[in-house]
């Protein structure tokens, strides 16, 4: 049987399309393959990094649609059209509503930048993620990888990695040292396993 069938959608820097870039090409990924990369983003730095790898791109703006049933009716013709059968959240700044996590159900992904339940749901995002963790003065956080439902970081949990925090840790610095012990390691096992589960027609 093909390969299973990847998106990852994108709206900013895209540290972790280029991690699952890196490991299509190290053999970590083999189960599946980036088929599109989707921004929600215009002038987001993911789409370089896709176009560098040979791997085609689409822009869909929920500024630029009426509503978000026209956003999102945007998004699925354009996975309609690479045939996609894994949906990847990989820093997509941009909410889905019920209809569309329904439809795509155990088969849209996220990586979230803490150990779920701490840290996430509605505003919890980017680098505020990391400054409500600093504030809060947790001395552990993380990342986690869970399948989207109709509740933000409300989905069933795929994978978690701790991280310590460290003395003198702005949000920046701990933003870096999540990515690069937990969500960069941990969001492409992840993607992986998902596609070999999806190609055997197994559940994860
Ligand atoms: C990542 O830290 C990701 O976990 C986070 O945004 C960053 C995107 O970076 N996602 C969320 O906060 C989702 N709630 P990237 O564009 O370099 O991959």
């Amino acid at each position: 049987m093909e390969k299973t069938k990847i998106a990852v959608l994108v709206s900013g820097g895209g540290t972790n399309l280029q991690a699952l870039i890196d490991a299509q090409t190290n053999g970590i990924l083999q189960n599946g393959e980036i088929a599109l990369v989707l921004s929600g983003n215009r002038n987001a730095y993911a789409l370089e990094r896709a176009a560098k790898a040979g791997i085609d791109t689409e822009i869909v703006v929920k500024k630029e649609c009426a509503d978000q049933a026209e956003f999102e009716q945007k998004m699925i013709a354009a996975l309609e059209m690479y045939n996609i059968d894994l949906i990847v959240l990989a820093g997509f700044m941009n909410i889905l509503s019920a209809d569309f996590t329904g439809r795509y159900s155990e088969r849209i992904i996220n990586v979230h930048p803490s150990l779920i339940p701490s840290f996430c749901g509605k505003g919890f995002y980017g680098l505020r993620v990391h400054e409500a963790a600093l504030s809060y003065g947790v001395k552990v956080t993380g990342a986690t990888v869970h399948f989207v439902n109709e509740i933000p970081d409300g989905g069933r949990i795929i994978a978690q990695k701790a991280v310590a925090i460290q003395k003198g840790d702005t949000p920046e610095i701990l933003q870096k040292r999540v990515m690069e012990e937990a969500e960069w390691i941990l969001l492409p096992q992840a993607v992986e396993e998902v596609s070999a589960a999806i190609r055997k027609g197994e559940t994860v």
